[in-house]
């Protein structure tokens, strides 16, 4: 039995996680929700989702890895004993279902890499898409995605994920800020701000019920809870330093880069000629079909040259949540079965490569798979996740989050938000999604 590996540095534990945060969440879901559902004021509810549901979520994810220090259905078991281990189970299902799809789209994102730089998806977005997502050739990109994300999950912590994550994260962050600032300085970007920041109050007042569980699924989404993943990550902890510093700035990170985007993305697209309707309830289709539409509006060559560096940052916020979405049915099957992390990767890789396959070749199930992920199978482990740190766990999860961290009342406002207000929004949150999914 080969030693489990431990990241290196803390920082390394850091941007491996802020990679799997950051992702296309951040740059298309985010940018795009916030504009449609009441600028400043839903980012004001999304804030508020993230720092009273998200980070205690997350830092009750990271307290059962380090706890435990095994792949997420054995910390299950070993904390929790009994039946527990399904929870764990449909954590690292969640991970391996969502792969499937993601990955799709993140070979959607390889291909506009180059048709910027021929100008082709500049020249005709909507046929670019269209031909991009269907059939062989989607299929064709959703494999070299895999391919590379199987290539540096392959090389296990230190040397691939922790390695990888230490150049992509920075360069996600320094190229954004280089783009944000070049639309800053376009003629026409402002409408982009306005649209972005302006709170539009009765948008949300009006819609509570509708905004309040969306706004919480975003913020687990775009923090990769409910997918095992930070339980896995948070398992290769070998020094016990303040998780919730750790995850502060993990939580803080992502938003940043989620607002950062956004000031790209808007002006942008106002810069391009486009006004928002025609992003608007493009979820997908905003990235790939507007963008690049304001882009062919800019001179060619720089039109080219945004479009290479966009889409070159959104591939590498893509990878490096993919690798963490590899990793959690990866560690499964190592920890659990012995089985060796190259065959185990493959394996896995090439089996969510295969279940992805009617994601390429229609797009019709990639957004079957998402809604399957995000409205059932996410919402179900983090309900659970609450309840067995809240009450399971009870003062040994208030035991582990204290290491590391001066004074003890932090970890007891913690459990007690665990066990009140944040189990109160999840259960709602996961009846409103079972009542939308099946009634
Ligand atoms: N957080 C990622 C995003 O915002 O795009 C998506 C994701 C990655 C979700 C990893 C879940 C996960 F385990
Ligand atoms: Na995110």
């Amino acid at each position: 039995m080969v030693e489990r590996e431990t990241w290196t540095t803390r920082i390394g534990f850091i941007l491996a996680a802020v990679g799997s945060a950051v992702g296309l969440g951040n740059i298309w879901r985010f940018p795009f929700s916030v504009a449609e559902s009441g600028g400043g004021a839903f980012l004001v509810v999304y804030l508020i989702a993230i720092l009273i549901v998200g980070i205690p979520a997350l830092l009750a994810e990271f307290v059962i890895g380090r706890r435990a220090n095994v792949d997420a259905v054995g910390a299950f078991r070993a904390i929790g004993r009994g039946n527990w281990r399904f929870i764990g189970a449909i954590g690292v299902l969640a991970s391996f279902w969502t792969l499937s799809y993601y990955s799709v789209i993140g070979g959607w994102v390889l291909r506009y890499i180059f048709g910027s730089a021929t100008g082709s998806a500049l020249a005709g977005p909507e046929a670019y898409f269209g031909a991009a997502s269907a059939g062989s050739s989607s299929v064709l990109t959703h494999v070299l995605f895999m391919a590379i994300t199987i290539g540096i999950v392959a090389f296990g912590i230190e040397r691939g994920i922790e390695l990888a994550t230490k150049f992509m994260v920075p360069s996600i962050v320094v190229l954004l800020l280089g783009l944000a600032v070049y639309a800053f300085m376009l003629p026409d970007a402002a409408p982009g701000y306005e649209f972005l920041f302006d709170p539009n109050v009765t948008a949300i007042t009006s819609n509570l019920t509708q905004i309040i569980p969306a706004a919480t699924g975003q913020a687990l989404f775009s923090l990769s809870v409910g997918f095992s993943v930070m339980i896995t990550y948070a398992s290769y902890l070998g020094k016990d330093d303040s998780l919730g510093a750790d995850g502060l700035s993990i939580a803080v990170t992502n938003t940043f880069v989620g607002i950062l985007a956004g000031t790209v993305v808007l002006p942008l697209l106002f810069a391009g000629g486009l006004s928002v309707g025609a992003a608007e309830g493009g979820g997908i289709g905003a990235v790939f079909v507007a963008i690049p539409i304001a882009l062919g509006n800019f001179p060619p060559l720089i039109g080219k040259i945004l479009g290479i560096v966009f889409f070159f940052v959104v591939l590498i916020a893509a990878l490096s949540s993919a690798i963490s979405l590899l990793e959690a049915p990866v560690a499964y099957v190592v920890d659990e079965f012995g089985v060796p992390r190259m065959q185990a990767t493959l394996g896995i890789g090439g089996g969510a490569f295969v279940l992805g396959v009617p994601s390429a070749w229609d797009i019709a199930w990639l957004s079957w798979f998402d809604g399957i992920g995000v409205a059932l199978l996410l919402p179900t482990t983090v309900l659970f996740v609450v309840i067995f740190v809240g009450w399971i766990m009870g003062d040994d999860a208030v035991d582990e989050i204290k290491k590391g961290m001066a004074g003890d009342s932090f970890g007891t406002v913690w459990l007690w938000s665990l066990r009140t207000f944040v189990l109160v929004v999840v259960v709602v949150v996961f009846l409103l999604n079972i009542h939308d999914l099946f009634f």
